[in-house]
């Protein structure tokens, strides 16, 4: 292997700590800590992981963690009017509704719910709009932990080309906003682009976002460029897949981030800096 690891473990564990920090600073101040509510419906496996180890990190950092685990059959009214009473609670700077939601319950209608300046996901129409007008304020995680784990090998962004692999409303889409608003010659490609390889093998920076393990091929990497895998798949042996082939890839990159342990941890590390910004910020008392 010649690429370089991204150790997004390392990294996140780094911001998690200025966050305990930043919320450590606010209780000298006499100032409430921040507050996160999550929100659970159903008893999705990955998603009860997910969530617990968000949990887990706003304790660690000193963010009071509020559960909410609901039945899968809660329905539409009843998570709305949860959502409407913790946009009111004063104690609450951030609102996370776990994704995806069982089939009978319509997510959009959610999200646009949650108060903007709570919505620390960075989903609602507001908080794109933003990024896309290039004043982003509550930044989608995943994406903004792919740039803080950019900017850790000192990317320079302008005069390179990213392409994204996934076009999801989560990553692949603000992912480009982000990478545009550096100076990247972006690129999106998706389920209906005919070669994809053709597009990869151009790129400077390749995000790999589909969900699909080893769509992207170790072959089609430029020598020298940086490789964030975003994928993770759950193999029928039980092991973790990303979405590239990392073998082949890592001769090839000077960069590349390992499937566990690189962009999932920056996402939970966003969630909390997107909290004790909210509190900070946007919540001032
Ligand atoms: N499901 C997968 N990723 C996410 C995320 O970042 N936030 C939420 N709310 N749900 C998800």
């Amino acid at each position: 292997m010649t690429a370089k690891l991204i150790n997004g473990r390392e990294i996140a564990a780094g911001i998690r700590q200025e966050i305990a920090a930043g919320v450590e600073i606010r209780r000298q101040q006499g100032l409430r800590p921040p507050g996160l509510a999550v929100v659970l419906v159903g008893a999705d496996q990955a998603s009860q992981i997910y969530v617990r180890n968000k949990r887990n990190a706003c304790e660690q950092a000193g963010i009071l963690s509020m559960s909410y685990d609901l039945p899968a059959d809660t329905s539409q009214e009843a998570l709305e009017a949860l959502v409407d009473e913790l946009n009111d609670n004063p104690a609450v700077d951030g609102i996370l509704v776990q994704l995806p939601l069982p089939s009978h319950l319509d997510g959009d209608p959610i999200l646009v719910k949650i108060k903007p300046d709570k919505d620390v996901d960075g989903f609602h129409p507001y908080n794109l709009g933003r990024l896309v007008q290039r004043r982003p304020e509550l930044r989608p995680c995943t994406p903004a932990g792919i740039i803080a784990l950019l900017d850790s090998i000192d990317t320079p962004y302008t005069g390179q080309h990213a392409v994204i692999v996934g076009a999801s409303n989560i990553v692949g889409r603000p992912m480009s906003m982000e990478l545009l608003l550096r100076g990247a010659t972006t690129t999106v490609t998706h389920r209906f682009t005919p070669d994809l390889g053709k597009f990869v093998r151009d790129a400077d920076i390749v995000i790999a976002a589909a969900g699909k393990p080893d769509l992207v091929k170790g072959e089609w990497i430029k020598p020298g460029a940086t490789v964030i895998d975003v994928g993770i798949n759950r193999m029928p042996d039980g092991s973790l897949n990303g979405d590239v082939e990392f073998e082949l890839a890592a001769e090839r990159a000077a960069y590349i981030t390992p499937v566990p342990g690189g962009v999932g941890p920056m996402t939970i590390a966003m969630l909390l800096q997107n909290t004790l910004y909210a509190a900070n910020e946007l919540h001032k008392e």
